[in-house]
């Protein structure tokens, strides 16, 4: 089981680097500073993405009877918004440092030391007399061996931003100022300076675009993939003609203005989810939950995240939205903690209700068989696809270190994915890049692969170090055509590849023409 209180921040400054040297994730806009919580996947990151999502495809859609795909509009109708909550109350509440301008998430503000608050009542600016009576508070703590002095640092750099940049602050004395022992109740501090927080205020977390002729009509990026499933629910029923219990699963990006957008990729305003929504008869609503859960469990296995790198947080009345009857979050151990990269959520009968409510349209469910009319409940399983490709890389990334004859150590960076999600499936290399024939076989070879999966042909360096490059991207195999390939030491080596193994680096003999069946039996998980 996952512990909760492990970090490692020094493997995950080692995965940020590699992801971008290798060309999985790049900073959006990075040559004009970039956007904060935007990325871009590169050549590595787009593979290994679809494979993700393909994978996610095949298992909930096409392998499974009772699920339907759709592939639903990003920009939403104001309405649907407003229906399903998200207009009046999909905020967080948020607090602002007067000092630095950063913004926090109230309930995630990490608690600030005992010690003493100051509050200063106003300044004057000395070099045009003008005076503020702006309030602001500081506390230092208890360890600060010069707290006041240090209280009325921190008050000058504030009112030099009241009076701007070449202002001389002079804090006003007598009266200016009182001090109290802090931290106060239901007061929020810069975890960095302990600069008192403005009062939580709610702050929606949508990102809203104008469009039509004169732009005057108000859309907005969808925060999630499921509302356009509610919405079209009826439609699929309908033209589909399926019989509850069923599913309509959705991939695609979601937005949201997380305010503060981290590690990595984990948190970001742009990203895509994995969606589900799987409507059934009210009585089979808690029994489905947990049999999603196994399902999603299953498939975190199949794609190389093992169980024991994952926790399932149960998600405890009071903290469920209120709407869920049941909630588990199955978070994994990333280096930077446990932390979610999923949710199956038992939504009941909320987003049908709301969104018939709002339409004023019926989207009650006739069972033929019972002759029962009642509106669907739904279990969610909401997967970010982001998230589980970051989990991947974590997953995978190892550092081994090697011996060779003569005793010297070598550390050899392996990504250890399964073939499966493997962004290069195959590396191809002559062993002799001037060996025209050498060279001819292992292009062929590459022509006759490519259809099928993605392959690498490489003839730079030495062949050690060819597998060096590709062990870092997580290729499992890589096959050398050498002088045995063209039938140097008889034709029974002839025609066959070296083919080595990324995992063990073991080496076996193989037929060129067995290659594809090979292959195929082990990429395609
Ligand atoms: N329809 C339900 C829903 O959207 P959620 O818990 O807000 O629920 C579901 O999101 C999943 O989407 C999360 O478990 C997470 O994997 C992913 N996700 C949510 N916000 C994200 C963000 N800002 N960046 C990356 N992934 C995010």
């Amino acid at each position: 089981m996952a512990n909760k209180d492990v970090t490692d921040p020094a493997r995950m400054e080692k995965i940020v680097s590699l992801c971008k040297r290798r060309g999985f994730i790049f900073q959006a806009g990075e040559i004009y500073g970039g956007l904060n919580g935007v990325w871009d996947y590169g050549p590595l990151g787009v593979e290994l993405k679809r494979n993700l999502k393909d994978f996610w495809w095949r298992k909930t859609v096409q392998e499974r009877d009772d699920v339907l795909g759709m592939d639903g509009s990003i920009l939403t109708m104001e309405q649907v918004l407003v229906s399903s909550g998200h207009v009046g109350g999909f905020s967080d509440p948020m607090c602002d440092c007067p000092l630095t301008k950063q913004r926090f998430r109230a309930d995630q503000i990490e608690p600030f030391p005992p010690g003493v608050e100051y509050t200063f009542k106003g300044a004057i600016n000395k070099i045009t007399n003008r005076q503020t009576g702006l309030g602001f508070t500081v506390l230092i703590p208890n360890a600060h061996p010069n707290k006041f002095e240090a209280a009325c640092n921190f008050a000058r750099k504030f009112y030099q931003g009241v009076f701007g940049p070449n202002s001389e602050p002079h804090l006003l004395e007598d009266d200016g100022f009182e001090c109290t022992s802090g931290p106060q109740e239901g007061s929020f501090y810069n975890p960095e300076n302990g600069v008192k927080l403005s009062e939580p205020r709610q702050f929606n977390l949508m990102l809203q675009t104008n469009f039509g002729a004169t732009g005057d009509q108000i859309a907005y990026l969808r925060p999630e993939t499921a509302q356009s499933i509610f919405v079209q629910y009826k439609n699929v029923l309908d033209s589909s003609r399926v019989k509850l219990p069923f599913g309509i699963a959705q991939v695609g990006k979601s937005f949201r203005n997380e305010i503060n957008p981290r590690n990595f990729t984990f948190r970001s305003r742009e990203f895509e989810q994995m969606e589900i929504e799987y409507f059934c008869h009210p009585d089979d609503g808690m029994r489905l939950t947990d049999e999603w859960l196994k399902t999603r469990l299953k498939f975190y296995e199949e794609i190389g995240i093992p169980r024991d790198t994952l926790h399932i947080l149960d998600v405890p009345d009071g903290e469920r939205a209120f709407y869920s009857k049941k909630t588990y979050d199955i978070e994994y151990a990333f280096p930077f903690g446990v932390q979610e990269l999923e949710g199956v959520a038992y939504r009941t009968d909320y987003d049908l209700g709301v969104h018939e409510k709002g339409a004023g349209k019926s989207l009650v469910y006739f069972d033929e068989e019972t002759k029962e009319k009642f509106l669907p409940h739904v279990v969610e399983p909401s997967a970010g696809c982001d998230r589980t490709v970051l989990a991947l890389i974590c997953q995978a990334f190892d550092e081994e270190t090697l011996t060779d004859d003569k005793g010297k150590e070598d550390v050899r960076t392996v990504l250890r994915f399964k073939p499966s999600m493997a962004p290069i499936k195959l590396g191809i290399f002559p062993l002799l890049k001037k060996n025209e024939e050498q060279v001819r076989i292992s292009k062929e070879i590459q022509k006759k692969l490519q259809p099928w999966m993605n392959v690498f042909y490489d003839d730079a360096g030495a062949v050690g170090r060819r597998y060096r490059r590709q062990d870092e991207v997580g290729t499992p195999f890589c096959v050398t055509v050498d002088f045995d390939t063209l039938g140097e030491s008889g034709d029974e080596l002839k025609n066959t590849v070296t083919i080595r193994h990324r995992d063990s680096m073991e080496q076996e003999r193989i037929a060129i023409d067995a290659l594809l069946p090979w292959l195929l039996e082990r990429v395609r998980g």
